[in-house]
């Protein structure tokens, strides 16, 4: 049984979206990647007997991801400024900065959701662009900061992530985000509607769910921003293991605050008021990179006395 997504409009934040990114965007976003940049209109965005817009993830892709002399304006004033930096193909990067020094927008620009003003993001032998990007898109599965829930049941707000997969991959995914039991605890179980009318989800449970889908879409890019933020620390240790598994061989853009999740990244860049201020590894900074060090601050000296300790 197919299920419809129709978009009425776009936006993030509550922000409506500006009439350039839908025309930039044109053709319809890939929900299991812009779920939670879409303010999806909450009624009626799914219905019975019609055809899920979420194209399958395409899975044959290597190559690196590459930010190149990248600039990019919400408005007038440049919020990215001049960033270039590569994720070489099958590791991970970490985006660490202060609040508001821009890591999400480049995550979003790596979606491909705004048009950047000038440079280039490459992603293996593609530049994005509007001809590209759906093709791009079809690469990535993103776990966003605040996550969305769409009208419907629980199971059909899974399978976004992947609109073909069977019953057992559904519950497969949504075992490894540890929301299978909450669900099944459920009157309706994977049935229950949620949204509007359904059942009320809290961040952490909506995280969960936005876990679900990219653990069921398996895409060769991932995009986690902060996808763990939301959930108590019982619950983000108990998914961190499957976090690893599903990172491993694919090309990450991770932003966090945790150190044990940031020293994991192969590359961490340091992101000050819009710029790559320094880039190392988690040995490199925490030596050279005074920011570094204020930034994890206390997880630093935690971390290192529970060494000595040792
Ligand atoms: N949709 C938007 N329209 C206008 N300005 C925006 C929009 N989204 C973000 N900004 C601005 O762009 C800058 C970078 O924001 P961004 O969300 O990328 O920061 P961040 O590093 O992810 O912060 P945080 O750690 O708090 O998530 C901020 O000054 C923010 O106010
Ligand atoms: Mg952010």
């Amino acid at each position: 049984m197919y299920i419809l997504i129709n978009i009425w409009h776009l936006g993030y934040r509550g922000v409506t979206a500006s009439y350039e990114i839908y025309n930039f965007l044109k053709t319809p976003v890939k929900l299991s990647l812009s779920a939670n940049l879409l303010n999806v209109s909450k009624k009626d965005n799914l219905k019975e007997g019609s055809e899920l817009k979420s194209k399958q993830a395409t899975d044959n892709f290597t190559g690196d991801i590459s930010f190149t002399n990248v600039n990019f304006a919400y408005e007038e004033t440049d919020v990215i400024k001049d960033i270039s930096f590569t994720i070489p193909n099958g590791t991970s990067t970490a985006l660490v900065g202060s609040s508001g020094s821009g890591k999400s927008t480049i995550a979003h620009l790596l979606a491909g959701f705004y048009p950047i003003k000038n440079g280039t993001i490459r992603v293996g032998e593609k530049i994005l662009s509007e001809k590209t990007v759906d093709e791009i898109q079809n690469l990535i599965s993103a776990v966003w900061q605040d996550s969305h829930i769409f009208f419907g049941t629980a199971y059909q707000n899974i399978l976004i992530g992947k609109p073909d997969a069977t019953k057992e991959e559904v519950i497969e995914a949504a075992k490894k985000a540890r929301i299978h039991d909450f669900i099944s605890s459920l009157p309706d179980g994977y049935n229950t509607v949620l949204g509007e009318r359904g059942a009320k989800f809290s961040g952490g449970e909506r995280q969960r769910i936005a876990i679900a889908r990219a653990f069921l879409r398996n895409s060769p890019i991932l995009i986690f921003d902060e996808a763990t933020s939301s959930l108590d620390r019982q619950s983000e240790m108990e998914i961190q293991k499957s976090f690893s598994e599903l990172c491993k061989g694919k090309t990450v853009l991770i932003i966090a605050h945790r150190l044990a999740t940031i020293q994991k990244a192969e590359q961490i860049c340091i992101i000050d008021n819009g710029k790559i201020e320094d880039t190392g590894t988690h040995e490199d900074l925490s030596s050279k990179s005074e920011s570094y060090r204020k930034l994890m601050g206390e997880q630093i000296l935690k971390q290192k006395n529970k060494k000595e300790a040792l």
